[in-house]
């Protein structure tokens, strides 16, 4: 990661350090809780693409791995997912994405657990669409690695990016899909590798440039496709 990039997490990082108390924000046209600790998607363009982006199976299941404050799992109620799961190994992330559930209505349809990965689920637990918005940056400023909020965005050595590529097939439902938000201060070539090792093979689907007030960000759907 080059330095402007490097600054720029760094930042973003901080901004996320000044919320110490809950507090509520807009993204597409509703309001959202999002309690301290937890990622803050009105922060970063990408929240508006991925939700644009994704291909709701409607009437089916939706997980979503690493769901932060919920607000994607709470869209993909409202566009027609029967099943929502949601997934963080945060805990304040899944009371945060319940708390949206509640304030949205789909409360009934959207489930939110707390655990490393998968691992909330049963092994039988299969859905249509897995999308995490994953923890990119590969490498950590190296302060307090069990920090919550670190995890939202670093992912050293890609541990959890490896632990999600060689667990997600056992999740998927017959012609379900996988998908990773992904952006340029991110590690294609190590994706590409952890991916090929477990018969996975990224492939870009939709990418865009989001602005930032002091730089910009290239963002990527990525769909992993058996190889
Ligand atoms: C970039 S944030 C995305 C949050 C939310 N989905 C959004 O788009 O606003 C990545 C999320 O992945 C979660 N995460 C990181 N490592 C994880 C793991 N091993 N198991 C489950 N969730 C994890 C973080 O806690 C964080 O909420």
């Amino acid at each position: 990661m080059d330095s402007r990039n490097q600054d720029l997490v760094l930042r973003l990082r901080d901004r996320h350090q000044d919320i110490v108390e809950p507090q509520t924000f807009e993204l597409l046209g509703q309001e959202w809780d999002l309690l301290p600790g937890v990622y803050a998607p009105h922060l970063t363009p990408s929240a508006a693409l991925y939700a644009e982006w994704l291909s709701y199976p409607t009437g089916g299941s939706f997980c979503e791995m690493g769901c932060g404050t919920g607000y994607l799992s709470v869209i993909a109620a409202q566009r027609g997912c029967a099943s929502v799961t949601a997934l963080d190994i945060s805990a304040a992330a899944v009371e945060n994405t319940r708390r949206n559930a509640e304030r949205h209505g789909v409360a009934d349809r959207v489930t939110a657990r707390c655990g490393d990965m998968f691992q909330p689920l049963a092994e039988d637990e299969r859905f249509d669409l897995i999308f995490w918005n994953s923890n990119f940056v590969g490498t950590s400023p190296g302060e307090s690695p069990d920090d919550q909020l670190d995890r939202a965005f670093f992912d050293p050595g890609y541990a959890a990016h490896t632990a999600f590529l060689g667990t997600v097939g056992r999740h998927l439902a017959p012609g379900g899909r996988v998908m990773l938000g992904f952006a340029d201060l991110g590690d294609p070539a190590m994706l590409g590798r952890i991916a090929a090792e477990h018969g996975w093979r990224p492939v870009t689907r939709r990418c865009a440039v989001g602005e930032y007030p002091d730089g910009e960000l290239r963002y990527e759907l990525i769909e992993l496709l058996h190889s």
